[in-house]
This record gives C-alpha cells, sequence and structure tokens, in this order.
C-alpha cells in the first residue's frame, strides 16, 4: 500500500467539492487531486478550494487524471446519479453503479493501491459494487453508510435532552437508507442508557427515528441536494486512515455472517485504521432491532439485484 499523504477525490459535484475543502481546512493530507468526468468542473473547484490556501492551510489541490490515483493512499468515490426529490436512494442504484464501476475500473487500472471510500448512493450497493470491481479486499473498500444517520441520530437525541451531540454515543445500524436501524439500545449517555438517564423524563423515540430516516429528504427537498453531513463522514473516515486512528466508527463493511448476515455490505460499528476496517463490532442488539437489521439486509439484497441489471 502506498505511504503517502494524497487523497483522490473521483467526483466534484456537491459532495465531492465540499470533501475536499473540509479535508484542505482540516489539513488533514498535504495533497488533494479532485478528479471528475468534466475537467474544466474539477479545474474551478481545486482553483476555488486552492484560493483559500494561503490564509487556511498549506497543501496542494489540483484537478489531475486517473494516474494521479495510483500515487494516492485513499480513494474517494462520490461520482454517482443523484435521486430526484422524494425518491429513495435505492431508484438510482442502476445508473450508480455503471459510474462507479467505470472509476474503480480506471482507477485500479491507474494502478491503485491503497483504501477506498465511497460516499455515491445508494451507499452499501456501491460500496459493494466499487469492492467487487477493484478486487480489493473487503476491509479496504469502505462506505460511509450510516455514520452521517449516526451523527444525524445523536445531534436529534440531543437536542431533545438539551445537550452535546458529542455527549451522545448513539449508533444507526444496516442501510444507510430507508431501512435503516436506530438502535436505541446502543445509546449511552455518561455510559447510562438512554431510559436511565430520561429518568422518567418523556422521551418520543419513533418521532426521532423518523425524523433521522427522513433528514436526507427533508434537506434533499430543501436545497435540491446534501452535502455537508456526508462529506465530514467522508473527511472523519480519511482522517481515521491517514492517522492510523483506530477509531469505532459507524460504516458500511462486507459482513461475513454477523447476526447471520453473510455476503452483504451494510453498516455496523467498525474498527479503522491505516490498513481500513480491522474489526467488526457486533453490539448486543434487542430481538427487535436484530430484526430489523436482517430486513434491512433484505432491502439491501434486492438494490444489489438492481446494480446487476
Ligand atoms: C444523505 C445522502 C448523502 O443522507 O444520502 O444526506
Amino acid at each position: 500500500m502506498p505511504v503517502t499523504s494524497r487523497i483522490a477525490i473521483i467526483g466534484t459535484g456537491n459532495v465531492g467539492a465540499t470533501a475536499a475543502y473540509a479535508l484542505m481546512l482540516r489539513g488533514i493530507v498535504s495533497e488533494i487531486v479532485l478528479i471528475d468526468r468534466s475537467a474544466e468542473h474539477a479545474a474551478a473547484e481545486a482553483t476555488d478550494i486552492a484560493d483559500a490556501n494561503a490564509i487556511a492551510r498549506p497543501g496542494r489541490i489540483w484537478a489531475g487524471d486517473y494516474s494521479d490515483v495510483r500515487d494516492a493512499a485513499i480513494l474517494v468515490i462520490t461520482a454517482g446519479a443523484t435521486p430526484k426529490d422524494g425518491e429513495p436512494r435505492t431508484s438510482v442504484a442502476g445508473r450508480s453503479a455503471v459510474i462507479v464501476r467505470d472509476c474503480v475500473g480506471q482507477a485500479m487500472h491507474a494502478g491503485f493501491n491503497g483504501v477506498v471510500v465511497v460516499a455515491s448512493n445508494p451507499a452499501d450497493a456501491m460500496t459493494q459494487v466499487a469492492q467487487a470491481e477493484s478486487g480489493l479486499p473487503a476491509e479496504r473498500v469502505i462506505g460511509t453508510g450510516t455514520l452521517l444517520d449516526s451523527n444525524r441520530f445523536r445531534k436529534r437525541i440531543a437536542d431533545r435532552l438539551g445537550i452535546a451531540p458529542g455527549a451522545v454515543a448513539a449508533q444507526v445500524l444496516g442501510e444507510h437508507g430507508d431501512s435503516e436501524v436506530m438502535a436505541y439500545s446502543t445509546v449511552r449517555i455518561g455510559g447510562m442508557d438512554l431510559d436511565a438517564y430520561l429518568a422518567g423524563q418523556e422521551f418520543d423515540r419513533a418521532a426521532v427515528a423518523h425524523d433521522v430516516m427522513r433528514a436526507g429528504y427533508t434537506i434533499g427537498h430543501g436545497k435540491g441536494f446534501t452535502s455537508y453531513g456526508v462529506a465530514t463522514a467522508i473527511v472523519r473516515i480519511c482522517e481515521a486512515i491517514h492517522r492510523d486512528e483506530r477509531v469505532v466508527l459507524p460504516v458500511s463493511t462486507l459482513l461475513t455472517g454477523q447476526y447471520g448476515i453473510n455476503g452483504i455490505y451494510l453498516s455496523l460499528p467498525c474498527l479503522i485504521g491505516a490498513t481500513g476496517i480491522q474489526r467488526i463490532l457486533t453490539p448486543e442488539l434487542t430481538p427487535a432491532e436484530t430484526d430489523a437489521l436482517l430486513a434491512s439486509a433484505d432491502v439491501l439484497r434486492r438494490t444489489l439485484q438492481q446494480t446487476e441489471e
């Protein structure tokens, strides 16, 4: 695997460009290369972001081509089709798969040998498509999955409790999409579970879960797309890989029998370091949560079929 400080981002739409900008502001890596089917668009984004260099962070950002991917340690894929207002992410599975296969194929042909982070929607199926196309070990192909949804979950729980989102540990598991599982049994605040923390105070679990699941739709309806939340999830995963953090984040990974699920990408808490996913964790879930996770895996199997047509 290459030991460089370069991240390549394929797709400079709203998500790719925002991720590049956030990576630059955080000063995580010294080189960011942007690649897009429109070289002009990639060049414009790279120049615009580089205009912040002098007063933000040093580091090089440029618009490149696939030959620049060979020396990248991390390849971020955001290219894909975008669902129309109100459409589920799965509606673009077929079209996105064609794009993701093409991007990954070109990157591998160029000699890429690092860790891939996929954010293209539908996220889990596109990560699975990317892994199959790359031929890389599954631990080196990671989907942003429900890291975004878990952040939304933590924020909404925190808002209702009047505390900081960082004080709430909580996991959304399964699909990054309509079948995702708000695993309330994983909620911890200072080591206390939600019921213990609430001490009888009212809390509408179903309303919060609905709000989290609908967040992408609501934002998309208002501004036509989502970008900051998912871009920050990309940046967090890149940071964990680049710094070999061995942090635990809910991300999309290929299951190998966890909860009886095999051969499908979905999100569980994962230990992430320089080599990608180093361990998949299996928190104890309630029977209802386990059933919902199995149902989510079924949805994902069907989505994956749409990518094969
Ligand atoms: C969202 C997109 C990334 O939920 O699926 O914001």
